[in-house]
């Protein structure tokens, strides 16, 4: 397993292009198997979650070509309707299969996701949804059974809490059901409104894009879709982070500012300089005494949850008391141990970490425990005194294209060593 060497280097500086968007790239690729025919998806970041989607399609019957960010799906000879265990457990947005499979061939079979890192997650909302659409669900053996006579039946339903992934799911389901479906209280994640966009370019009828209430008129089928990848707005934070807990200046491009509100705000909050061009945001810390704030993390337009812990590691350098509270998650604090042995004063009461931070980090061996967990304690090791060894650093790989060579050009001093 690898593992990533780090060493203070000073204050990153220069910019950086961000990468297409793991989480809006792996419900399109799901979308693709409601056509028959090959569907194109552009600037397709290479991840290991891509590579496990892509794998994941191919048991169905897909067939996949991947050329750099160029990605094609075959799915005119679908011919296994399940998504296994193996593939499952190891990414959970395998699940947003179970919406299409079922719209498309009345039947299907998909491993139940289990748990992460942090804990619990449920489905509870993407198998109430599909019941609503006319599905009969069955869970046994640790997989979900969808089966419906016929076509999915349109039909008006509330998500009870703001969910992208059963928003995903129950969106792509519904734009193959007979007759409209009132989808409310639907997220409206960016990467929601991006997958609504490439539906309709398919042939969906879909209204209310945008917004908490989506309007699925249902059609007999789809056409293959084309289109682009949006850019990855946790990634394009994540570097914004690296700026602010290095002191330096970065320019980050190839992003959707308007996308990055929240997050933005907590920048200047701190203290730091922000510039806002079209498709780029610069952040300045260079030389500034930055200040503690509070945070809380609330579904889009809010404060991100794919961000507490990038921040969590920056505001352990800012002199003062910050808190960071997940209200999505309130159990999505692995970091906050391995921020501790770097030397980070952090304490947790129930969903919120209160941080007491400017004290020296030193460096030390951690252990990445998830995707955003690893970022964290990357973004800590460009800072603590000394060396830092990250091990587990294929939560990484699973988010982050070329992670170690963006930081690099921008100044920083780390090195993948390959463990056997
Ligand atoms: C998506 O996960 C993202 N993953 C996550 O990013 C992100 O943290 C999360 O949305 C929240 O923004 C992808 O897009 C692939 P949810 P998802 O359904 O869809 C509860 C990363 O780091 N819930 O919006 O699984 C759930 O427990 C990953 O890139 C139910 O109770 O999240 C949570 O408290 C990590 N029942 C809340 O809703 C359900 O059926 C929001 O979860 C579904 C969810």
């Amino acid at each position: 397993m690898d593992s990533f060497l780090i060493s203070p280097n000073g204050p990153l500086k220069g910019s950086v292009q961000i990468s297409g968007a793991k989480n809006a790239v792996l419900p399109v690729m799901a979308a693709a198997m409601l056509a028959d025919g090959v569907s194109k998806i552009s600037n397709v970041p290479q991840l290991k979650d891509t590579k496990t989607m892509s794998d994941v399609l191919r048991v169905t019957g897909c067939r996949i070509k991947q050329n750099e960010n160029d990605l094609s799906i075959d799915s005119s000879d679908i011919n296994h309707l399940e998504a296994p265990y193996e593939l499952v457990k190891t990414m959970r947005a395998s699940f947003y299969v179970l919406g299409p499979l079922v719209a498309k061939f009345g039947k299907c079979r998909v491993s139940l996701p289990g748990g992460c890192a942090w804990g619990p997650r449920p489905v509870d909302l993407h198998l109430k949804g599909l019941e609503a659409l006319g599905a009969k669900i069955n869970v046994t053996h640790g997989y979900v059974e969808a089966l419906c006579d016929g076509r999915l039946k349109g039909n008006t339903f509330s998500f009870p809490i703001s969910s992208v992934g059963a928003t995903a799911n129950i969106l792509m389901a519904a734009t193959l059901a007979e007759g409209t479906s009132i989808l409310q209280n639907s997220s409206i994640e960016p990467e929601i409104t991006a997958l609504a966009n490439y539906l309709i370019e398919m042939g969906a009828e879909i209204s209310g894009v945008g917004t908490r209430t989506l309007i699925v008129k249902g059609v007999e089928k789809l056409k293959p879709g084309n289109g682009q990848t949006i850019a990855d707005r946790i990634e394009a934070g994540t570097f914004l982070a690296a700026a602010a807990i290095t002191r330096g200046k970065v320019k980050v491009t190839a992003m959707v500012p308007e996308h990055q509100g929240a997050l933005l705000e907590v920048f200047k909050n701190i203290g730091c300089e922000i510039s806002i061009g079209e498709n780029w945001v610069e952040l300045d810390a260079e030389n500034k005494e930055l200040m503690p704030t509070h945070i809380t993390t609330l579904p889009y337009p809010g404060f991100p949850t794919d961000m507490q812990a990038q921040l969590m590691a920056v505001l352990a350098t800012v002199k003062g008391t910050s808190s960071v509270r997940d209200t999505i998650y309130n159990d999505r604090f692995k970091h906050v141990s391995e921020l501790e042995r770097l030397g980070a004063e952090i304490s947790l009461k129930e969903d919120t970490a209160i941080i007491n931070g400017g004290n020296e980090l030193t460096g030390a061996q951690v252990m990445a425990s998830d995707l955003r967990a690893s970022a964290a304690l990357v973004l800590a090791g460009l800072v603590a005194k000394g060396q830092t060894e990250i091990s587990r650093i294929y939560h990484l790989d699973r988010g982050y294209e070329n992670f170690e060579g963006k930081l690099s050009k921008l100044g920083a001093k780390l090195e993948r060593v390959h463990k056997s």
